[in-house]
């Protein structure tokens, strides 16, 4: 989704201006541009399509200044052109600025000014021209400030803004509300951006800005400043600097190498959080004891890492629900504080998790996030965090985040299956030793790609593609469609198997692809009984299990036998199998697998 990047310094903007920009394309775009102050006035360049086209328009013009924003567009508001991309200006560019986010009221805002001005379709151009017209032009800093936090009461919606000012040919200044912006301190260089990666190669001196503080920053100075404008002391990260700088190494995506970190980062995950988990949470008796409702909420992937969630946290005499949170924001479910919510996140900063997150956490909620990134919004806005330590996640199409998702649920449920005595002291040491088996078990499956690479390669023409599976499996029937239709652009449907006979089973016939998850045994021949049901009209199974037997073997044109492993477990195995099919197939089909059409990375509007 939309970037963000500033610079401020003693060298020329453009460079770093470009190389934050790039650091931010793994996050899905369709334009950018660039707004460089050269001491007199400001000067803006926008292109369409990949960077390397603003890289050669910004060539051809030498632009040259020390100060400069720069963005990245996806789409939201008109269509993509380079009258729509940022920077966004006022008349003559005296205004210029770069938004994330969406501004809900623009068209009653634009009311304010003859229609003839606006040159864009965006919901953000109309704040440049509403800064235009509240500033007096004086060249006094503090009028300046005041006239931004004037426009900014009148905005309705999300942002996260860096803007720039001809009078202020040394500054930028940064804003922002449900939209995330970190600051980069340098060395007589400062930056702005939406994502630390942006700069991290420059400084890992980080600090971040809260809903409606505004920084003013130029090269030796940042100064921030609350709604009152008084001046405020922030705190200071260092961020680790290897970690947010990485490349694809030996693998030709961060997808491919994403999958294959796996069984690393969940061992990590195991070993860092295996004793006292809910003591290190801080998850203590008094909450637990309180708890009457648990809700899960995420996003897509995040989602059906809570649906696996409910599924097994729904052995705890307790209503548990899992919740997509761009419905739960708006359902009348009940909410008080005795329900604990537990928000599910890669990059923390989704916006639809983060305003359910808010939303309970006014309702007097408890809030237990599980995310990746530790210093993101929605870690820092929750009572209780589970870091699932997955390291960067570039490739769009989420992999590592999921399997560190399930696994911090499988723990979790262990420990309250033990504090709720659903399971003995002893049938909870069991749980623990089969978790550990998890990472070895996953490296199993890694090693079996080339026989998930000759399946996949068959399958690559085929129409109406459907998951099936039921209960746990069914979560990874969803997850393994939807991988497909990111990566490979297919559509496939997942299906709670029992369901297909109820009308979907009308689109099956030889050109269809069943992948059939068949990994719990007490529902095996009922799912197997299905996939024999699409046999039956000319559809190719393709059958995930861990149980080689005459039926599974009967019923599978293709048949991929899961290592052993406990049953609750299990599903994370067949998925790893499930990226690696939709991994191959998009290969084979020649898609952009880590930048796939349409889809953002961090999706911080509505
Ligand atoms: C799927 C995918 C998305 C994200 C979703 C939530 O591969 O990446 O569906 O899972 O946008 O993102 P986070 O987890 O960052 O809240």
């Amino acid at each position: 989704m939309c970037g963000i990047i500033g610079f401020v310094g003693n060298e020329s903007a453009c460079s770093f201006l470009l190389s934050g920009l790039e650091k931010l394309e793994y996050r899905g775009y369709d334009s950018a541009g660039v707004a460089i102050h050269d001491g007199k006035k400001i000067n803006i360049l926008k292109a369409k399509g990949k960077l390397a086209e603003l890289g050669k328009k910004i060539e051809a013009k030498n632009l040259i200044g020390n100060v400069g924003i720069g963005h990245m567009r996806w789409a939201t508001h008109g269509k993509v052109s380079e009258e729509n991309s940022h920077p966004q200006s006022s008349l003559n560019n005296k205004i210029a600025l770069v938004h994330n986010g969406i501004i809900e009221n623009y068209l009653e805002l634009k009311n304010e000014f003859d229609k003839n001005i606006f040159v864009s379709d965006t919901d953000t151009e109309v704040i440049a021209h509403l800064i235009y017209k509240y500033y007096d032009w004086t060249g006094i800093l503090d009028n300046f400030i005041d006239a931004v936090y004037f426009v900014l009461k009148k905005l309705k919606g999300s942002y996260a803004l860096a803007i720039m000012c001809e009078d202020f040919k040394d500054k930028i200044f940064a804003v922002k509300k449900d939209s995330p912006l970190v600051i980069g301190i340098g060395e007589n260089k400062n930056f702005v951006a939406s994502d630390i990666s942006a700069f991290i190669k420059y400084t890992n001196e980080v600090c971040y800005l809260n809903d409606n503080e505004l920084a003013v920053l130029d090269e030796k100075n940042i100064n921030i400043f609350d709604e009152n404008k008084n001046v405020l002391e922030k705190k200071v990260f260092s961020v680790d600097k290897e970690v947010n700088n990485l490349g694809k190494g030996n693998y030709d995506s961060f997808m491919l190498k994403e999958i294959f970190e796996q069984p690393k980062v969940i061992k990590n995950f195991l070993i860092d959080n295996s004793e006292n988990f809910l003591d290190e949470i801080n998850l203590d008796e008094k909450i637990l004891d309180e708890v009457e409702r648990i809700y899960l909420i995420g996003c897509g992937t995040a989602y059906y890492a809570c649906l696996m969630g409910e599924k097994i946290l729904s052995k705890l005499n307790l209503f548990v629900s899992a919740q997509p949170a761009s419905e739960f924001r708006y359902s009348d479910l009940v909410l008080n504080k005795k329900s604990l919510v537990i928000v599910v996140s890669q990059s923390g900063e989704t916006a639809d998790s983060l305003a359910a997150l808010r939303i309970a956490k006014k309702n007097g909620a408890k809030i237990l996030s599980i995310v990746n990134v530790r210093e993101s919004s929605i870690a820092r806005e929750s009572d209780f965090v589970i870091n699932i330590n997955a390291g960067p996640e570039i490739s769009v199409a989420s992999t590592k985040a999921f399997s560190l998702m399930l696994s911090a649920f499988y723990i979790l449920s262990c420990c309250l299956y033990k504090y709720f005595k659903i399971i003995s002291h002893n049938e909870f040491l069991d749980l623990k030793n089969d978790l550990k088996e998890i990472p070895e078990l996953v490296e199993k499956v890694l090693k079996q790609h080339e026989k998930i690479k000759s399946v996949a390669e068959k399958y690559l023409l085929s129409k109406n593609i459907f998951y099936l599976g039921r209960n746990l499996d069914y979560v990874i029937a969803l997850e393994g469609a939807l991988k497909l239709k990111e990566i490979a652009y297919l559509n496939a449907q997942a299906y709670p198997s029992g369901e297909l006979k109820h009308g979907p089973i009308a689109l099956i016939d030889e050109s269809s692809l069943i992948v059939g998850i068949v990994t719990q045994k007490n529902i095996f021949d009922k799912t197997l009984g299905n996939l024999e049901e699409c046999k039956a009209r000319d559809g190719k199974i393709f059958v995930i299990t861990q149980y080689e037997n005459e039926n599974s073997k009967d019923a599978a044109d293709d048949i991929f036998i899961l290592p052993e492993c406990n049953q609750i477990f299990i599903p994370l195995l067949a998925n790893i199998c499930l990226q690696l099919f939709a991994y191959y197939i998009a290969k084979n089909l020649g898609r952009d697998i880590d930048k796939p059409k349409n889809l953002a990375k961090s999706v911080t509007v509505e």
